[in-house]
C-alpha cells in the first residue's frame, strides 16, 4: 500500500483517514492515468522548475525546484479552521458553520462542487499542445506550472467529494477523469471549457479571462456556509492568482514587442505590423472580445432561481461577502439588469436574490476593466493611437438575457445579418488563427532567449535570471 502522507502533502489528517485512504487508492491510479493521457504532451521527461505546497505556512506553500510532473506532490490543503466561522448570509445566517454536508442541501452542494471541479482538468487538457510552441523556457515552465496547480486543484474537489460525499461523491470524482474538453460524447460541463485554447495569444487571454471567472467563483464559495469547501476554495486563491499574473503579463508583453517594432519601422497597418512578425493590435482586440465574451457567460443567466438558492441556503455568497455592508439575506434588495426589448436594451431592477449571477458577473467586469486600462497604458507609453475596448456586456453571448440577440461591441442591436457582415472583424477569424500559429511554429528553448512576437517579462520565477534553465529536456 502506498504511504499516503508522504506521497500527498496535506494539511486534513490523512494518515488517519482510512475512508478517504480508500477512496484514494483507487482514484489516485485512475488520475495518474489521465494526467498520462491528457497532461502536457510528451513533457513527462522534463524536470520542470515549478513551485509546490507542501503546507499552508506562508514559508510552505511556495516551495520552488526541480520536478518531474508526473512525480509532482499534489497535495490537499484547507486554510486552517476558525472555530468561530459562522454561516455569513441567507437563511442560516448566525448560525455555526457546517462541518458536516446539510442533509437538504447535500445534492445542491455536490453539483456545485463537480461543476468547479470539472473545470480544473478541462484547462489542463485544452492547453495540452501549447509547450510544442513555447515562446521561450519561462513560459514553457509558467504553462507546466499553471497546469499542475490546475491538477492540484481537482485535487481539492475531489478530495471534497471522497470526505463528504461516499459512493456519490466517488462516483462523481470517476466523471472528472472521463469528461474531455472539446468531446461531442462526453464534453466537459462548461462551454467555455470545450473551447480550443489553439495558441499562447489564446492562452495568454484565457489565463487573464477565464481564470479570473475562476477566481470569481472560487471567491464565492470561499463564502460558503460549509466550511471544508470555504476553506479548499481559500486556499486555492493563493494558486488562481499565479494564473491570472501569467495571463496578464503575458499578453502585456505581447502587446509591448507589437509596439516596440511598431514605433522602430514606423508602421500602423496590420499588415505591415504582420510582415515584421508581430500580432496588430486590431488582432489582440479580437481575441479579446472572444475570450471576454465567452468567459461572461460561465457566470450563467442574469436572473436566476438556481443562484437565489445557493446564496439563501448559504451555499454560495457573494463576492467579498463579509465585507459587503447589508443585511446579507437580500429579501428586499433589487439589483439592475438587462434585456433585449423591442430592439432595444433597456435596464430594469429585479429582486437582487435573483440576479446575483450577474452580479458576480459585474463585480468581475470591473476587475477586467482595470487590467485591460494596463494594457491600455503599455500602447499609450509607447505614443501609440490605438485603443482597446471591452465590447458591450451583450456581445457575443450564448447564455442569459442577450442570448439568441445581436449586439455589435459598441451596444447596438443587431439584425443577425449586420452581425454577421462584422463577424470578421469583431472576432478572431481563421486568417487570424492562422497568422498567430504561423509565428508559433517551434518552440523557442534556448535558456535566455524569446521569440520575435513577445517581450521579455520584467524579471524571473522565484528571483532566478530571466537565462535560467527553468526546464531540463533531458
Ligand atoms: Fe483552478
Ligand atoms: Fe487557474
Amino acid at each position: 500500500m502506498i504511504n499516503y502522507t508522504e506521497k500527498i502533502p496535506n494539511n486534513v489528517d490523512l494518515g488517519r483517514d482510512r475512508v478517504l485512504q480508500r477512496a484514494l487508492e483507487h482514484w489516485q491510479p485512475a488520475y495518474m492515468g489521465w494526467w498520462y493521457d491528457m497532461g502536457p504532451n510528451e513533457s513527462h521527461n522534463f524536470d520542470v522548475y515549478l513551485r509546490t505546497a507542501i503546507s499552508v505556512e506562508p514559508d510552505g506553500w511556495a516551495q520552488f525546484g526541480y520536478v518531474k510532473m508526473p512525480e509532482y506532490r499534489w497535495g490537499i490543503f484547507l486554510q486552517p479552521r476558525d472555530e468561530k466561522r459562522e454561516v455569513n448570509f441567507g437563511i442560516h445566517k448566525g448560525q455555526p458553520a457546517w462541518q458536516e454536508v446539510p442533509g437538504e442541501y447535500r445534492s445542491t452542494l455536490r453539483r456545485v462542487i463537480v461543476t468547479q471541479g470539472d473545470t480544473e482538468p478541462a484547462s489542463v487538457e485544452q492547453q495540452r499542445m501549447l509547450g510544442a510552441s513555447c515562446p521561450s523556457m519561462y513560459d514553457l515552465r509558467n504553462i507546466f506550472q499553471v497546469n499542475v496547480e490546475e491538477g492540484r486543484h481537482l485535487w481539492a474537489m475531489v478530495y471534497l467529494l471522497h470526505r463528504y460525499f461516499g459512493r456519490d461523491g466517488r462516483e462523481e470524482a470517476e466523471s472528472l477523469l472521463a469528461r474531455r474538453s472539446g468531446d461531442t460524447d462526453n464534453p466537459r460541463i462548461l462551454g467555455a471549457f470545450n473551447e480550443p485554447t489553439p495558441d499562447w495569444l489564446a492562452f495568454y487571454m484565457f489565463t487573464f479571462f477565464t481564470d479570473r471567472d475562476g477566481k470569481f467563483q472560487l471567491c464565492a464559495l470561499a463564502e460558503s456556509g460549509f466550511d471544508p469547501l470555504a476553506r479548499t476554495c481559500r486556499f486555492m486563491l493563493t494558486e488562481e492568482a499565479h494564473h491570472m499574473f501569467v495571463g496578464e503579463t503575458g499578453v502585456g508583453r505581447i502587446i509591448q514587442r507589437t509596439c516596440e517594432v511598431m514605433r522602430e519601422h514606423k508602421v500602423e497597418d496590420p499588415s505591415d505590423v504582420r510582415a515584421l512578425g508581430v500580432i496588430d493590435l486590431p488582432t489582440i482586440q479580437r481575441y479579446l472580445n472572444f475570450h471576454y465574451s465567452v468567459t461572461l457567460d460561465l457566470y450563467g443567466s442574469d436572473v436566476s432561481s438556481n443562484a437565489a438558492n445557493y446564496f439563501t441556503s448559504g451555499l454560495k455568497g457573494r463576492f467579498r461577502e463579509t465585507k459587503l455592508d447589508d443585511d446579507h439575506v437580500l429579501t428586499n434588495a433589487e439589483y439592475p439588469v438587462s434585456e433585449v426589448v423591442s430592439g432595444k436594451i433597456i435596464t430594469k431592477n429585479v429582486p437582487a436574490l435573483t440576479a446575483l449571477n450577474e452580479r458576480l458577473r459585474d463585480d468581475y467586469i470591473e476587475e477586467i476593466a482595470d487590467g485591460v486600462g494596463r494594457w491600455q497604458r503599455v500602447i499609450d507609453n509607447a505614443g501609440i493611437r490605438f485603443r482597446f475596448t471591452l465590447p458591450h456586456k451583450g456581445f457575443h453571448r450564448g447564455i442569459g438575457n442577450f442570448a439568441g440577440h445581436f449586439i455589435s461591441p459598441g451596444g447596438e442591436v443587431l439584425s443577425q445579418e449586420a452581425w454577421k457582415n462584422h463577424e470578421s472583424e469583431w472576432l478572431p477569424n481563421s486568417k487570424d488563427y492562422a497568422y498567430v500559429q504561423s509565428l508559433m511554429s517551434g518552440r523557442v528553448v534556448e535558456p535566455g532567449r524569446f521569440a520575435n512576437w513577445i517581450a521579455p517579462p520584467a524579471r524571473g520565477i522565484n528571483n532566478q535570471p530571466l537565462n535560467f534553465e527553468y526546464v531540463r529536456f533531458n
